[in-house]
């Protein structure tokens, strides 16, 4: 049997994100596996969701996520094989970015390239989406680039939305696509795709 692929999560907020592929990659036949989560905001509840999950969870400070001397060492003690961005509201540098080339994954609340770039996140998206009066709106999985919301785009799937939906309402719909999809894309694009 192979090794599995290590995902090592970088969230900054609530977490939903991360406890569901947490859970869904604790089914070993799946081939991967979540060894470490970790957030530059000491009171996210992703930490407190990943330790009750018994996922190894680590605070560290912002300026830790910019030093490679910092970061580095503590992927790969847990043998990172892959970094899932999930709600994390820092940029990625570019040492990183090289270190871990196409093995950097985000997902962003919209159908980018809409609603994308600085500022765009969290209830901003939602917000803009309804300003704007979209008819759908959706999620966006994509490669991790030194361009906020920018890498090429893995998978997208889309919602309907109604004149009457709050943003509120978008982002429920929005959590729901990201619940289904994200660890599922995560196991296609790094484990079943392995030769
Ligand atoms: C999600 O909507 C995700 O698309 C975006 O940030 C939000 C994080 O939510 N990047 P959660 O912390 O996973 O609940």
């Amino acid at each position: 049997m192979k090794k599995p692929v290590n995902f090592t999560i970088f969230a900054s907020g609530n977490g939903s994100n991360a406890e569901n592929i947490i859970r869904y990659f604790a089914d070993p036949s799946r081939g991967g596996a979540t060894p470490l989560v970790v957030s530059n905001r000491r009171e996210a509840g992703v930490l407190d969701r990943a330790s009750r999950l018994g996922v190894k969870a680590r605070h560290l400070p912002s300026s830790s996520f910019r030093n490679p001397e910092e970061l580095l060492p503590l992927l790969r003690s847990h043998d990172t094989d892959v970094i899932v961005l999930a709600g994390f509201l820092l940029m990625i540098p570019d040492w990183l970015i090289k270190e871990y080339e196409g093995r950097i994954v985000n997902i962003h609340p919209s159908l980018l390239p809409k609603f994308g770039g600085k500022g765009m996140y969290g209830a901003h998206v939602h917000e803009a989406v309804k300003a704007a009066g979209e008819t759908e709106t959706g999620i966006t999985i994509h490669h991790v680039t030194t361009l906020c919301d920018e890498g090429a785009p893995i998978f997208q799937a889309r919602v309907d939305l109604s004149p009457s939906d709050t943003p509120a309402d978008i982002e429920r719909k929005v959590h729901a696509l990201e619940a289904k999809h994200y660890p599922r894309i995560l196991e296609e694009t790094f484990i079943s795709s392995r030769s």
